[in-house]
Formats: C-alpha cells, structure tokens, sequence
C-alpha cells in the first residue's frame, strides 16, 4: 500500500494486520522510559492541513517523532497557499523537498485522492515518491479516525465482528461516519446509522448499514454508541433541526446513556460539543472512550507511518 486514502483501501485482513500493528507498538512504548523507536529515521513526514485540527495532527506528529521521522507541520493560513498557490504546486514542491510522506487534510472532498495521482505520476520530476494519507478530505472520509475507534473497540469490547454499533447524528456532513461505517461492516460489525432524514446523505440506502429514526428506540440494544459532531461549519447558516431540537432528538443525555446496556462504550471523535450532543456527566463516566479514543490515535497512526514507509505490518 503506497497511500491510505480510503477505508476501501483496506479489506479485513490488512484493517487487522494495522491494528494489532498498533496493538504492538502500544505495549513496546507504554511504561517504558524509551519513548522512540528507530523505524523511520531519515524519513521526513509532512502534515500539511487546510483545516483546523487538534487531536489528527498533533497525533501524526507524535507519531512521527516517536518513530524518529523528521516531522513538519504546515498550515495553509501560514504558507504560500494564502498567496494563492494552488493544491497541485504545493504537492510539487513538498515532494521535491522530499517528503516521503504527506498527511493532508483539506474541505475538499477527493483532494486526498488528486495529489496521491500527483505523487504518482510525478515521482521522476520530483525525485520522490511520496505517500499520501487522508486527514479528512471534506465530508467525504476520514480513514485513520475510523481505524482508532476500531481499535478502541476491539480494547473495549473484546472484538468488532457481530457488536452491534449505533453512529448518531450528523451523518449527512461526516467524514468520520463513512469511513467507520465502512470499516466496521468490513470487520463484520452490525451498524445502525441514527439521525433525523436531515442529516442523513443522499445515497445513505446503499450504505452497508441500517437506518433509524429513533436513538431512544436503539440503545438498549447497542454495544457501542458513537455520537457525532455537528459540523456547523459546513451547514453554511441552515442548521435544521436547531441545536435544541437536536440536543432533544439525538443528544446523549444521561437519561439516555442509562438505556445502554452496562457494558456498552461511548464514543465520540472530537471535539464535544458538550451539552448538545453528549451530556459532560456522560462524556466523563466510566462508559466513555474518549480520551482512549485519543491515545490509540497516535498508536494507530504509528502503525499506519510504519505500514506506509516502512513495509507491510507483519
Ligand atoms: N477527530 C478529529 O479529527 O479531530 P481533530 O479535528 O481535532 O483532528
């Protein structure tokens, strides 16, 4: 695999292969007071990102420093893309400064996917063929944010396959929904998609998931719940139903978190919006992954750099 760009890039046996990767990584660093491993050195990773993000970068970049890559991170606000250089120019020249890997995250959705062509297509002009990861491109997908909670509930629960997973919400503009709906079917979870028709996607029918309406009706038969963010950003002023309406519909209460079962984990990518889609007594009790959600970020995203740069994950 030279990017990872798709969840659908990945079938079951190579989503195993990365998180028991992770899993390794994960017990060779904890409790010890070498924190770095050798594996990249040389190698430089870049995250260059269009969007705003705390958890996705920050995690890269400890990532790469933990396996001794050359980390460097740009912000399109503070490069030449606010001069106007184009995606495609900027792709050119991070490669020909030789980068060997480009973690990109951008509100277009396929942008991942035209600069992994790019990098393709020119590795002789720029003298490197660089890998490129998808951070999240628009509302498309989010592939390593899935491949965390995947291994947040393998932590969790024991194993993926038949767990059935509710994801509530705002379906209709998240990246992190398609790409864990993908990945857990793949896994052989049973998923549940719950969100009022108006944050469901056009083509959500094809989707290897069921749709409800209800989040009332569902929980008591979750084995995981996994609430969304609303991307008020991307709703351009016209967020229906409003944030009370949905804070009533779809916000995990505490009433509400009392219908899941007593073995069943809460999730949630980040960042909370507390209050409207999680209560903060419910995103901090013991049924919560959150923060577990976000150590296995860097561990993933370890295995995801070694599995790209440095050879399969076996
Ligand atoms: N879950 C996630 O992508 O968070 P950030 O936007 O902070 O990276």
């Amino acid at each position: 695999m030279k990017h990872l760009l798709s969840v659908t890039d990945l079938d079951a046996a190579t989503a195993t292969a990365l998180l028991d990767t992770a899993d390794r990584l994960k017990q060779a660093l904890l409790g010890r007071e070498v924190r770095k491993l050798p594996t990249l050195r040389g190698r430089t990773v870049i995250t260059m990102f269009y969007e705003n993000s705390t958890r996705t970068r920050v995690s890269f970049e400890i990532a790469g420093k933990w396996m001794s890559a050359d980390t460097v991170n740009v912000s399109a606000s503070g490069s030449s893309v606010s001069k106007g250089e184009s995606l495609r120019d900027t792709s050119l020249t991070l490669s020909a400064m030789g980068a060997d890997c480009v973690i990109v995250r951008h509100p277009a959705s396929g942008s991942a996917h035209r600069m992994a062509a790019w990098a393709d297509r020119d590795r002789e002009m720029t003298g490197t063929h660089t890998s490129i990861v998808n951070a999240g491109d628009g509302t498309h997908e989010h592939p390593t944010q899935a491949l965390l909670d995947a291994a947040t509930l393998r932590d969790r629960l024991g194993s993926i396959a038949g767990r059935r997973i509710g994801i509530v919400g705002d379906v209709l503009h998240s990246r992190v929904a398609r790409s864990n709906v993908l990945l857990l079917a793949t896994l052989g979870a049973e998923v549940v998609v719950i969100a009022p028709p108006t944050l469901l996607p056009v083509g959500v029918a094809e989707w290897p998931c069921r749709v409800s309406p209800s989040l009332d009706a569902e929980l008591p038969a979750l084995d995981a719940v996994m609430m969304l963010r609303v991307q008020a950003e991307r709703m351009h002023g016209s967020f229906f139903p409003s944030s009370r309406e949905y804070a009533i519909g779809y916000g995990l209460s505490e009433a509400r978190a009392a219908l899941l079962p007593e073995h069943a984990v809460v999730l949630h990518p980040g960042p909370m919006v507390r209050g409207m889609e999680i209560a903060p007594a419910v995103a901090d009790s013991p049924s919560s992954a959150v923060l577990a959600q976000v150590a296995n970020g860097v561990h993933v995203r370890m295995a995801v750099l070694y599995h790209l740069l440095a050879g399969a994950p076996e």
